[in-house]
């Protein structure tokens, strides 16, 4: 949600803050704005509407030369898509401030700045903060501690960056809530949302924690904590590279994800298992006492995250024998909850900075729980920093805004944990033969994605539809859910995920010729159940894509288009049904014309509640 870039360098910056927007598209991508101090010492701003490239084209036009400057890519919060709500907002000619978050209190901000002379030219809230380090500045004549005095006043979650020709050798950065690293080099320091802006520019970072405000200059950072309090924080060296985040031969992130699945799970599972089970160290090398004194298990979790976690309670409850609750993050944490003994609290998250999951491990520290477990792909995110164990997928860097080989990794490490939960109910000789099936998991994949000319032809289906359902039952149910977000999520066609089994309660209204219904059957015990219930699809007239292996004996009609899937375990079944639907909203995607990887209205990382 919204990009920050700042450099301070002997220099010039331009290029380079451009370049690091260019990386954060996947937060924000309704406008983009660059603020520099030039080498005459004035503050130059460039804003466009839409996307990072038109800032560039602009750019290109009217380069800016010089060593200090801010830059942002925006994820609308506060005011319509439009140049005059692009950051950077400006107080007067002197201050310049990029922001990722929301202010709550703005409106009372605002109207005290504007008692006092101050003009407000857009409708968002980072303006107030722009203008409160005017007022700031002009009092204490001190930009450090101008910007300590604003992020006391203000209430909510936010990550800024800060600009001021009267201290032009200086960038203020402030933690609060949103994400924000400094990134170490040499002579020169910067600032990022998130380490891969800066990939090639320095592999050194000093992750923010909340509260802190660091008073970055070429050669020197001091950061102080939420006390005020000078600190020193540990510096970790990334791994990122340039490949990560480029298309190579695929036309889009999505495409190249889907594909990078087979890869994801294998390298997730070389570092997870060890030569016939679950490697003791795989959640943490301290998780082994909390995880055998586990008796309930509670997961919380946003969006496709948590539609892993809706399939991993089956997995638990079924493997280990354990009570598994599933809940949405943003529900969670304004609920009464009533936490069982020995329960063990896990999150789930891609980005590890969503901002409902954040809150509710937050939350989470202050109540009874065993203790606090992350499913996450990000190393160095806060949620992992903050939970007391984690388990990283290893799923490498996911550009796209839909969530897929993130996902699917997700799904092993939850299936993983619920083999480690089930230590006195499976013996060895079955722990062993899952581990075998794990193993062979990656190459299902393979064969799935063999499917995808087939899947692309047809996606042709949906080029005139407005609504689709998706249907699954027990663990295919999630499946269904994931399938329906994902083709709304990035084709807009209006798709809801039903268990089969409610379909009569409801649902069953809106079937006729023009509702494509979408299946997914393994053969497995709830078989028969699905297919009397496809049946009543049939019924109404409704145009049947059910995905099923050959065992299921769901024949090609004219009402019914059959995917061959391969046959596989139960237990591995919903990772495997996963990809073809995740094909499936790709291609209709395509034919939609729709950006599939920045979907409109949508941003890959929440920072905001
Ligand atoms: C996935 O396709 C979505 N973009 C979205 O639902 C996402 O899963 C959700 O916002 C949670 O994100 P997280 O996994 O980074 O916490």
């Amino acid at each position: 949600m919204c990009g920050i870039v700042g450099a301070i360098s002997q220099r010039d910056v331009g290029k380079l803050l451009l370049e690091g927007l260019k990386r954060l598209e996947y937060r924000g991508y309704d406008s983009a704005g660059i603020s520099m101090i030039n080498h005459q010492g004035q503050l130059c701003r460039l804003r466009t509407q839409g996307r990072v490239a038109k800032l560039l084209e602009s750019f290109e036009k009217n380069p800016i030369a010089g060593t200090l400057g801010i830059s942002h890519t925006r994820w609308a919060t506060h005011g319509i898509p439009h140049e005059r709500n692009a950051h950077p907002h400006q107080s007067g000619d002197d201050i310049a401030v990029v922001h990722n978050g929301i202010v709550e209190n703005f409106e009372t901000l605002r109207d005290q700045l504007f008692q006092s002379g101050y003009i407000f030219h857009s409708e968002t809230d980072t303006e107030t903060i722009a203008h409160l380090m005017h007022c700031e500045f002009q009092k204490t004549d001190d930009f450090l501690k101008a910007a300590k005095n604003v992020a006391g006043q203000l209430k909510g979650a936010f990550a800024l960056g800060i600009i001021n020709v009267k201290d032009p050798d200086r960038l203020i950065a402030v933690r609060c809530g949103s994400p924000l690293v400094v990134g170490i080099g040499i002579e020169e320091n910067f600032l990022a949302s998130d380490p891969i802006a800066l990939v090639g520019v320095t592999q050194q970072f000093i992750f923010l924690e909340d509260g802190d405000i660091a008073d970055v200059k070429r050669d020197k950072i001091t950061i102080y904590d939420k006390h005020g309090k000078e600190i020193t924080r540990d510096i970790h060296i990334s791994e990122l590279t340039y490949d990560s985040a480029s298309l190579g031969e695929y036309r889009h992130f999505m495409l190249k994800e889907i594909f990078e699945q087979p890869e994801a799970l294998r390298t997730t599972l070389g570092c997870s298992l060890n030569e016939n089970d679950v490697s003791p160290d795989a959640f943490g090398v301290e998780s082994k006492a909390c995880l055998e004194k586990t008796s309930h298990v509670t997961i919380v979790a946003c969006g496709t995250s948590h539609h892993a976690a809706m399939i991993a309670r089956y997995w638990i409850e079924e493997l280990a024998h354990i009570p598994c609750q599933v809940e949405i993050a943003s529900e969670f944490r304004y609920r009464h909850v009533i936490v069982q003994p020995n329960t063990l609290f896990v999150t789930i998250s891609q980005s590890g900075e969503t901002a409902d999951t954040l809150a509710a491990l937050r939350l989470a520290k202050e109540m009874d729980y065993l203790g606090a477990l992350t499913i996450c792909n990000v190393p160095a995110s806060s949620l992992v920093r903050e939970s007391d164990f984690a388990f990283i997928t290893r799923a490498g860097v996911e550009v796209g805004v839909a969530s897929t080989k993130a996902f699917t990794t997700q799904l092993l490490g939850l299936l993983l944990l619920a083999v480690t939960l089930a230590r006195s109910t499976i013996d060895k000789k079955q722990r062993a033969k899952l581990i075998q099936l794990l193993r062979e998991l990656p190459d299902e994949i393979d064969e799935v994605l063999k499917l995808s000319e087939r899947i692309r032809e047809l996606a042709d289906l949906f080029a005139n539809k407005q609504h689709a359902l998706f249907l699954g039952r027990g663990l295919q149910y999630p499946v269904a859910l994931e399938g329906a977000l994902k083709l709304k999520e990035i084709s807009y066609i209006h798709a809801e995920g039903y268990p089969a089994g409610e379909l009569k309660h409801g649902p069953l209204a809106l079937v006729d010729k023009n509702m494509p219904v979408i299946a997914v059957a393994p053969s497995n015990d709830l078989l028969e159940k699905l297919k009397s219930n496809l049946q009543e699809v049939r019924a109404r007239g409704g145009q049947l894509i059910v995905f099923a292996d050959t065992q299921s004996g769901i024949k090609n009609g004219d009402d019914i288009i059959t995917i061959e899937m391969p046959k596989v375990d139960n237990l591995i079944a919903p990772i495997v049904y996963t990809v073809p639907l995740q094909l499936l909203s790709y291609y209709v995607a395509l034919i939609k014309g729709t950006d599939v990887d920045h979907p409109r209205n949508l941003a890959k990382s929440v920072t905001v509640e």
